[in-house]
């Protein structure tokens, strides 16, 4: 790279990312408040109301839905194209045209999906709900995504390619394929909603839960994975703590996770040989999950003590503690006999939100206060006593989320196993679910929590972007302040 190259100004696309950072606000309070909603749901059956269309059955994926691609995949366009842009110092393959496209294309996929479910329209097919129509409309964004992203990557002008790019192109590409495999469904009528999967019984459920299992670990883990590399240096101002470890980090993980996806099929129909080969490539992928975790973490080496003054650097680094911890017990849950206690109860929903709260939103909260202020050009976050309070009271969140799950999921799983001394099971269905009553009002206030927490963060963007300042002299001298690039 020569220095008259080095000094050129890069004029790059900011617009989409702008656009694709609201998104990710307004669908990650929505999807909040219906995970908050179906969780009171869960704990006061007479908030279904009555109607099909409220049914916790149809809320559900709403839920899931909104905060996995609605949500998490706004963020990902956002961060991704913010990142690749910045690393290549190149502008976005396509400007600001292809950016629109992206943008409302996979905004119109969101609205097309929710109001599906709503309605009924559904392949009942877990994080693959959509209907071919709606499949058809993401397959094409998705091409022009990657078309975008590659296209971006191909015209760099840096000759290295980082790291962080690896990641979400692997996410690109993986998700892509997946997406393909699951959906591979013949329309009844080109003029009706529903469709037929071209794989039939336990080859269908295997398929499902390759794209199921793939689905955490390339949308939920890699991109946000991306995140991780780019923004915790960025906000810590240290390098990544070995970027050796980067690489082996990104090889091991998209090797091992492909495989992992029959853990979800425990001692089902699917053959043994493929349970174990899931459980054994489950066990293995602790180790890159760690590796990962542990370069994010000591990232931060020689810089610890701005976590007592950078509160969003607080969020970044709890996210990867909490990656940490969730790509412990997952490999553990996959275990053959653990699972036999785990699965069908509430303790992977424990599992799934410790992940999902813990990593992948937290991670995202990071990113969104980095982000704002570099976009919108001003000095500073309007309040960084406000990300405090919004970190301590999502934290508490969490951990009532999480442990009420872990407790009742254990509770629950003992109870439906629990023999009498003549042989029969101890307690009818109902009296396990009366047993979980009073956790689920303990998750729901967890969920509420959350919620608050994220309303905070949308007035301090809201009052960043309008390019307020609120004046805290205890925050005043520490290294925080993000700048603008
Ligand atoms: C306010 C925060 C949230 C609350 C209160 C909440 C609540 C819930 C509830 C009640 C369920 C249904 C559990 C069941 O069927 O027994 C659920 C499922 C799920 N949620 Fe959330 N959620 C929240 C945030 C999130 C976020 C941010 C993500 C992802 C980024 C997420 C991902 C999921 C997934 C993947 C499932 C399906 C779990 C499974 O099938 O095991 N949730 N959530
Ligand atoms: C080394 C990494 C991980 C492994 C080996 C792993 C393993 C597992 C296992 C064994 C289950 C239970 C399957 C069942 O009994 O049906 C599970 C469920 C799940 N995990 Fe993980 N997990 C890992 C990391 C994560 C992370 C980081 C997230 C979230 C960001 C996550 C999200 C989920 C979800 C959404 C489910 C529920 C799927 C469903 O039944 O709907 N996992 N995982």
């Amino acid at each position: 790279m020569n220095q008259a190259t080095t000094a050129q100004a890069v004029e790059y696309c900011e617009g989409v990312v702008k656009k694709f950072t609201i998104a990710t606000v307004f669908w990650g309070v929505i999807g909040f408040l219906a995970g908050t909603f179906i969780a009171f749901q869960l704990a006061f059956p007479a908030l279904n109301l009555g109607l099909e269309w409220t049914t916790f059955g149809r809320l559900r994926p709403v839920h899931t839905s909104a905060v996995i691609f609605a949500f998490g995949g706004n963020i990902l366009f956002a961060s991704s194209l913010y990142v690749v842009q910045r690393t290549t110092r190149a502008r976005l393959f396509g400007g600001e045209g292809m950016g629109n496209f992206l943008f409302w294309g996979f905004q119109a996929v969101i609205v097309l999906a929710a109001s599906g479910y709503v309605l009924g329209i559904t392949q009942g097919k877990e994080y693959a709900e959509p209907e071919w129509y709606v499949d058809l409309l993401l397959t094409v964004v998705w091409v022009a995504y990657l078309i975008a992203f590659a296209g971006t990557v191909i015209k760099r002008r840096e000759s290295h390619i980082y790291v962080a790019n690896w990641f979400y192109l692997a996410f690109i590409l993986v998700i892509a394929m997946l997406h393909l495999g699951n959906n591979l469904t013949i329309p009844v009528s080109l003029t009706g909603t529903k469709s037929y999967i071209v794989w039939a019984g336990v080859q269908d459920a295997m398929t499902q839960w390759w794209y199921g299992h793939n689905a955490v670990g390339f949308f939920l883990t890699a991109g946000f994975l991306g995140m991780m590399y780019y923004f915790i240096p960025k906000q810590a101002d240290r390098p990544v703590y070995s970027y050796r470890l980067s690489i082996v980090h990104f090889w091991t993980l998209v090797f091992l996770y492909i495989w992992a996806g029959p853990h979800h099929l425990h001692y089902t129909a699917l053959p043994d040989w493929a349970q174990t080969l899931g459980m054994v490539f489950s066990v293995m992928l602790w180790m890159p999950s760690w590796g990962g975790m542990i370069n994010g973490i000591m990232t931060l080496s020689g810089a610890w003590h701005k976590l007592r003054t950078d509160p969003v650097l607080r969020f970044m680094v709890t996210s990867v503690a909490f990656y940490g911890m969730s790509t412990f017990e997952g490999p553990v849950m996959s275990i053959k006999a653990v699972n036999s206690l785990s699965h069908y109860t509430d303790w992977t929903v424990g599992h799934v939100h410790s992940g999902a709260l813990g990593w992948v939103a937290f991670i995202s909260f990071g990113t969104l206060y980095y982000l704002v202020p570099a976009l919108w050009k001003r000095q500073r976050l309007y309040s960084l006593r406000l990300v405090t309070h919004h970190f301590w009271i999502s934290t508490l969140g969490i951990v009532l989320y999480i442990t009420a799950m872990w407790i009742s999921g254990i509770l629950q799983g003992l109870m439906w196993r629990a023999y009498d001394s003549l042989g029969f099971l101890q307690y009818s269905f109902i009296e396990t679910v009366e047993a979980m009553h009073p956790f689920y009002v303990i998750r729901a206030s967890g969920g509420v929590l959350f919620v608050i927490g994220a309303l905070i963060m949308v007035y301090n963007l809201w009052k960043t972007a309008k390019g307020e300042l609120r004046s805290e002299k205890a925050f005043e001298d520490a290294p925080h302040a993000v700048t603008a690039g």
